[in-house]
């Protein structure tokens, strides 16, 4: 059972996605943007296509995972943006909301796991101090070696291991970082300090299944094999040259059909899985980075602004907006059709009819009818959707969907006309922060 998109909510004869548009960029666009992505995947521009495939560098991971991952109690990853993001979605989606709080037992003996994803003082203070750092491996991650909120976090991880554990402390720290350049690199080679690599062509937001991810997953046991399994079987079906039968290429043709054709320039991903509300805060970077930007010299800038929510609860806070709001939004639900466990809904005290309706049924099932009625409401209100169902949560539906967003990233800056590898928009805020802290 792989993943499903669907796409009966789309072609809505009201402010939904025309058909006839749709086929129309079958046919004439999609065969083009198909072979031009082909080209870039040959030159060996798009390495994210080929991490999949695994190899040496899945043999190291596993053997570093095996040595370290028992022998400490806590794995703590130093990153941001891409460097973070999609280890905090492998974690929500596959080791649930409290793998922290199990006891060692529970987690098979392997390590919690945190991620530190931003510089807040108020949140690394306290979490440090209640750190017991003889018993924490610090995975660094960082393609560059030099973003300086990852750097911030590592000197000061550094300094205190070094100063409780002395010379052991590189015992303590594995770097993932570009295979050649850069001063974590460095670092590694004169400290003599485990580093995995990222592989040149693989930019942030396309790592998750690389060693930038890899490695946190498996240090906790995640079935990495899998993970990359699925990706596998997603970038098949993505080889189709048809529209019709290529997922990322549906997705990528709906969202940009919606911005370009309907105004509809606000994508929101809405899964209906606690599991999976990470995974749309790895969307919405990977989406907005990769297509928000000038689409060439004097050319209007163009880009679609992803959103993230959640399902059911956001159908307390955001949908009389998606509802009845401005027709701007293509909400895009992720759904997960059998969950891991399920809670039968008891009969209620007494004789109530208003909740006669809920004795009998699960919490699974009533997760799914709201998503499947939210769904519905929007269409009966002219507001397309499309869904992409999960069979279940498992790393191999995790990998296909992973595979899926940055494949049709790739296509979608092809159709938006912008290069999804680059940020140049980030770089001057980053360099007018060394220039304020180098001082006069
Ligand atoms: O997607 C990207 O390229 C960025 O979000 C980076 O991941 C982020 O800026 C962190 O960069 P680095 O991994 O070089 O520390």
């Amino acid at each position: 059972m792989s993943l499903e998109l669907r796409l009966d909510n789309l072609f809505l004869p009201e402010h939904g996605i025309d058909r006839a548009h749709f086929d129309e960029l079958a046919r004439d666009r999609f065969p083009s943007v198909h072979e031009e992505i082909r080209r870039q995947r040959i030159e060996g521009r798009l390495g994210f296509y080929e991490l999949p495939d695994g190899g040496d560098l899945v043999d190291s991971i596993l053997q570093f995972a095996e040595g370290a991952g028992q022998a400490f109690e806590n794995v703590v990853v130093l990153g941001i943006g891409g460097s973070a993001l999609g280890a905090i979605s492998l974690r929500s989606a596959l080791l649930g909301p409290w793998w922290n709080e199990m006891s060692s037992e529970e987690r098979e003996f392997y390590p919690k796991l945190y991620i530190l994803d931003n510089i807040d003082p108020d949140t690394i203070g306290p979490f440090l101090r209640r750190l017991d750092l003889n018993s924490t491996l610090f995975n660094v991650v960082s393609k560059s070696g030099g973003t300086a909120e990852t750097a911030a976090q590592f000197l000061i991880v550094r300094s205190m291991l070094e100063a409780e554990l002395g010379d052991g402390y590189r015992r303590h720290l594995v770097f993932t970082t570009d295979s050649e350049h850069g001063v974590l690199r460095s670092i590694a080679r004169e400290e003599g300090i485990a580093a995995l690599p990222v592989p040149e062509n693989v930019g942030g937001r396309f790592s998750v299944l690389s060693a930038v991810g890899l490695l946190p997953a498996a240090l906790v046991g995640i079935d990495i094999a899998q993970l990359l399994a699925g990706a596998r079987s997603m970038r098949e079906r993505c080889d189709a040259q048809m529209l019709d039968g290529n997922p990322a290429a549906l997705l990528a043709s709906a969202l940009y059909l919606a911005d370009a054709n309907l105004g509809a320039r606000i994508h929101v991903m809405m899964p209906y899985s606690d599991r999976l509300r990470d995974v749309a805060f790895w969307f919405r970077q990977l989406w907005a980075e990769s297509l928000g930007k000038g689409s060439g010299e004097g050319e209007p800038a163009v880009g679609p602004t992803p959103v993230a929510a959640l399902g059911a609860t956001d159908q307390h806070s955001q949908l009389q907006l998606y509802a009845q709001g401005p027709f701007d939004k293509l909400i895009v639900f992720l759904t997960v059709q059998q969950s891991e466990e399920d809670l039968e809904i008891p009969a209620a005290p007494g004789d109530h009819d208003a909740l006669a309706y809920l004795p009998g049924h699960t919490l699974g099932e009533l997760l799914r009818t709201e998503a499947e009625a939210t769904q519905e409401a929007l269409a009966h209100g002219h507001r397309p959707s499309l869904a992409i169902d999960f069979p279940k949560m498992g790393a191999h539906e995790l990998g296909e969907f992973f595979m899926l967003c940055q494949i049709a990233t790739v296509y979608a800056g092809a159709l938006y006309g912008v290069n999804p590898l680059d940020q140049p928009g980030v770089e001057l805020s980053k360099r007018l922060v060394r220039e304020k802290l180098s001082g006069p």
